[in-house]
């Protein structure tokens, strides 16, 4: 008698492949955090990434990284169009960003994680490395209860609105960044607070999805386009709105995306544009921040602490982890 079971493709992704890329991005935080506050930006990214290809190449699945490290002729690994996985298995896009915040990781500074998000191939928005405009809000409003091409104001007000509150009840989160100072200046002038963060954007949109813990209630401004597809990623499991478009300001850049398929350079994104189908989210700390907890090494034992979600259900497990082989995670 056969004892192979096998499993529906679906069932792999919704379920199984669940669990398995929290190891993924377990494996990229460690390796990550071991260069934490050396001052070494690419030595801890790269440390990242080549932990992460080697989780991600023990997986089951036909996988294609749609947003990665850069393109092909600038990232050695993990960039957009490369294989990854064990060749068998459900197609699936996978978008990867094995250490976000790799300032703050080099800085030893709150916030650094280690993320990607995997669905059904051809599902998630083929995103070049470009700047992105963002505007998200968490579940529970209206849609188009704010629009990214409103002004800043307008949006703090409809949502001041819509939450039944004062507009200096708000909290906008903004990325500490000069071309930011006339957003910051508005939205201040409607009365609302502004949070700053110096990095990490996939996190501070993530905190708009629960105001009551956060204090967040808005993300607005320019970040990077691979971080906005993994937060919209997020956003599709738990909840919440978001617009984005790409800055393409350059004939080069539009050339690029019109490549990887995007046929109207100044085109809205909704989360469903980005994240067309089902998809799961995994996050890990490399640095303790507002979001997670980073990696602890004590004597023996390695922590870890991860956010994995599914949109299917719209679970959001946290994983704390400790981790005992130690050799495994240098030599695997
Ligand atoms: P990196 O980890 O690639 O450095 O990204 C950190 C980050 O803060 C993102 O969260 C954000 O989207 C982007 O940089 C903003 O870009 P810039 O630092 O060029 O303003």
């Amino acid at each position: 008698m056969s004892t192979h079971i096998s499993v529906p493709p679906q069932l792999l992704l919704e379920r199984i492949l669940t669990l398995e890329i929290v190891r993924v991005t377990e494996r990229a935080a460690v390796s990550a955090a071991r260069l934490r506050g050396h001052g070494k930006e690419k030595e801890a990214d790269q440390a990242a990434v080549d932990a992460m290809r080697r989780e991600l190449n023990k997986l089951p699945i036909e996988g294609t990284v749609v947003i990665g490290e850069g393109e092909r002729d600038e990232a050695p690994m993990l960039f957009i169009g490369e294989k990854v996985g064990m060749n068998a298995g459900p197609k699936v896009d996978i978008a990867v960003d094995p250490l976000e915040g790799t300032t703050l990781c080099a800085k030893n500074m709150p916030g650094a994680i280690a993320t990607m998000a995997m669905a059904d191939g051809g599902t998630l928005l083929h995103a070049p490395d470009v700047y992105m405009q963002k505007i998200a809000v968490g579940p529970g409003y209206a849609k188009g209860v704010v629009e990214l091409d409103a002004s800043p104001s307008d949006n703090v007000r409809r949502l001041a609105k819509a939450k039944g509150v004062d507009p200096s009840a708000i909290t906008v989160l903004v990325l500490d960044r000069l071309r930011h100072a006339d957003l910051i200046h508005e939205i201040r002038g409607t009365g609302a607070a502004v949070r700053l963060i110096t990095d990490g954007d996939v996190a501070g949109v993530i905190h708009c999805a629960d105001p009551d813990n956060t204090g967040v209630d808005m993300y607005i401004g320019t970040g990077g386009a691979p971080e906005g597809v993994l937060a919209a990623a997020a956003l599709r499991c738990i909840g919440g709105q978001m617009q984005c478009r790409l800055i393409l300001d350059t004939e080069e850049q539009r050339v690029r995306a019109h490549k990887m398929g995007v046929k109207d350079p100044r085109m809205i994104y909704g989360i469903e544009d980005m994240a067309k189908g089902d998809c799961l989210f995994a996050a890990t700390g490399v640095t303790t921040g507002s979001l997670l907890s980073g990696v602890k090494f004590r004597k023996g034992v390695i922590e870890t602490e991860t956010v994995v979600m599914r949109s299917v259900t719209g679970t959001v497990r946290y994983i704390k982890a400790e981790h005992r082989q130690l050799e495994k995670f240098h030599l695997d």
